[in-house]
């Protein structure tokens, strides 16, 4: 259903050009969950903001090409554009109190979307918000949707955004670090709601996270970021059961699992590296435990793997 291709990145800063995402390629089939995972500053969010075509106004798509379904969306009019963003593609964000508007009623916002976006108009669109709120678990909906955005808390928020974006029934949803504001107790019920209602609506989740944890038991499909590129995709339960890239395995080490309770968690040492270098080789490789001769020198492409893609000199021989 989406197919990016090639995607390339750039934002003017004062510290010179960020290539923020450098080659990216992925694709998302209906009824699909695909995460993308990786650290902060990545490239994830700019991945989400460049697919809705919402940049910042100092940042530009370079390179690249975007299907949904027959429509290339980088070609399309900004006015057609308009009609995509909220209607066959949805987005929530992390901080949902920036998404609402603090002086509209929840329920009028969520009309709107309706009425924007499907055939429903008037008392059919306002019954229709009600059962949104409903679906999305929010208690007498009835009477919750004449209230304004300040009465609810982050959770139920939260559950609003979802409500007001689904219910122009996209084909496809972006979520950029949903939970990560909501305490741990909210996040696994929001992560819960999303997947029953992506299931339900038969659509595609792009789920975009820097928490490993977040993508098990919700994903069909995994791509890890790193240093504005994908580094390996598969799919979710090979890339559980075995991960390819360092960085991946070293992840994995450091997720807290219970066997591992008490003991001293792997923490990976070093950080991101900032996006506005050149790179002449693997851009991991002063982190990488398994770092050789060639690593500093060669820039590695993503190797196929049999059904899945790994970016690292290790595999270049296999692939
Ligand atoms: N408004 C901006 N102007 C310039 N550079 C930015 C801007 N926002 C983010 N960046 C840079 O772009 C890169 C990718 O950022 P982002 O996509 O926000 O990462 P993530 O969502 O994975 O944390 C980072 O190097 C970040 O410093
Ligand atoms: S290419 Fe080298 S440095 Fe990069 S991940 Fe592979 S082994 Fe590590
Ligand atoms: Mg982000």
């Amino acid at each position: 259903m989406l197919n990016v291709a090639d995607l390339k990145v750039a934002l003017d800063s004062d510290a010179g050009l960020v290539r923020a995402i450098d080659g990216l390629s992925l694709c998302i089939e209906r009824g699909q969950t695909f995460a993308l995972v990786g650290e902060s500053g990545c490239g994830k969010s700019m991945t989400a903001l460049a697919l809705m075509r919402l940049l910042p106004e100092n940042g530009r798509i370079t390179q690249g090409r975007l299907d949904l379904d027959d429509v290339e969306i980088f070609g399309l009019p900004e006015a057609q554009m308009r009609g995509i963003r909220g209607g066959r593609i949805g987005m929530i964000f992390q901080e949902p109190a920036t998404s609402l508007n603090p002086v509209m009623r929840v329920g009028d916002q969520i009309v709107e979307a309706i009425e924007a976006h499907t055939a429903l108009r008037g008392a059919a669109a306002r019954a229709k918000a009600i059962e949104w709120l409903g679906r999305v678990g929010i208690p007498e909906p009835e009477r919750r949707i004449d209230e304004y955005p300040f009465r609810l808390s982050g959770g139920q928020k939260q559950r609003v955004m979802i409500a007001m974006t689904l219910a122009s029934e996209p084909d496809l949803l972006i979520a950029d670090e949903p939970t990560t504001a909501l305490d741990v107790t909210v996040q696994a019920q929001i992560l819960d709601l999303l997947k029953t209602l992506q299931r339900e609506q038969g659509m595609g989740l792009l789920l975009i996270t820097h928490d490993l944890a977040v993508v098990s038991g919700m994903a069909d499909w995994v791509a890890l970021m790193y240093a504005g590129q994908i580094i390996e995709v598969a799919q979710a339960d090979e890339f559980f059961r075995e991960p390819k890239h360092p960085y991946a395995r070293l992840l994995l080490e450091a997720l807290p699992d219970t066997a591992k309770r008490g003991e001293t968690l792997a923490a990976i040492a070093g950080t991101v590296p900032s996006l506005s270098q050149t790179f002449t080789g693997c851009r991991f490789t002063p982190r990488c435990d398994r770092a050789f001769e060639a690593c500093p020198g060669t820039p590695p492409d993503l190797y196929e793997l049999g059904g899945r893609s790994v970016r690292c000199l290790l595999y270049r021989g296999e692939a």
